[in-house]
């Protein structure tokens, strides 16, 4: 009877094993889907969608040997950057932009010390002032240089045999299309200190009589105590 129950068991396992693994193999991820799931890749998604690309990549993702590797900038690092910088691209430049972000080949995270620089995306020109990639990474820290902007690689958004989503904490802005870009914090930077300095100034210049003032009146009471 328990002999039985134990075979029954088991075969439900290996039933339910095949079950869910047949249609894990059968099944091509679906980017959008992955991307949904935690609610912070909108404007990923969105670009992704408007582009084109999201239907290339689920194409590609069937056919190819090597794999994909996608970098994901989070919604937080779009909008951190200067307002109006991805509003203003062309077309063709929101294309160039999105491919940058993508790798042909399915890449583990200790496998990006393997790769050789400047590391080839699905933008293309890796030469200098185009669409280079330059990747240095020691075990699991990987940091990513586009020359415009230092990006730090972070979790595992989505990994199977075929496709790896990588988080990454800044959107890789390539030198082709963002040479001149100029953070919001440094344009803060240069504008303010001729302000706070001029502030600075003249509370010095008011604290310095007050304190005078004060000490004056201080010993002014003292002689009319004594006084008394
Ligand atoms: C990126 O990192 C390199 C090397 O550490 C540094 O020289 C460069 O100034 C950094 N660039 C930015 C935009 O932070």
């Amino acid at each position: 009877m328990t002999k039985n129950a134990v075979f029954s068991f088991s075969l439900l396992l290996i039933f339910l094993f095949r079950c869910c693994c047949t249609t894990a193999a059968a099944q091509v991820p679906d980017i959008t889907k992955i991307l949904e799931k935690p609610g912070r890749f909108s404007i990923l998604l969105r670009l992704l969608k408007s582009t084109g690309i999201i239907n290339q990549l689920n194409g590609e993702l069937q056919k190819s040997n090597t794999g994909f590797t996608l970098f994901a900038p989070p919604d937080k690092a779009f909008s951190d950057l200067r307002s109006g910088s991805i509003n203003s691209l062309s077309d063709l430049q929101k294309v160039r932009l999105i491919q940058y972000h993508i790798l042909a080949t399915y890449v583990t995270l200790p496998n990006f010390q393997t790769l050789g620089n400047p590391v080839p995306t699905q933008a293309g020109d890796t030469s200098a002032g185009a669409f280079p990639l330059i990747v240095s990474s020691s075990g699991n820290d990987v940091e990513i240089s586009t020359g415009v902007v230092n990006a730090t690689v972070g979790s595992v958004v989505y990994s199977d045999n075929n496709l790896v989503v990588y988080q990454v904490d800044k959107v890789l802005l390539p030198l082709a299309i963002f040479s001149d870009y100029k953070p919001d914090s440094v344009t803060v930077a240069e504008s303010n200190p001729p302000v706070s300095a001029k502030v600075d100034k003249s509370a010095g210049v008011v604290s310095l009589p007050m304190h005078g003032m004060l000490a004056f009146l201080r010993i002014a009471v003292n002689i009319a105590a004594l006084a008394l």
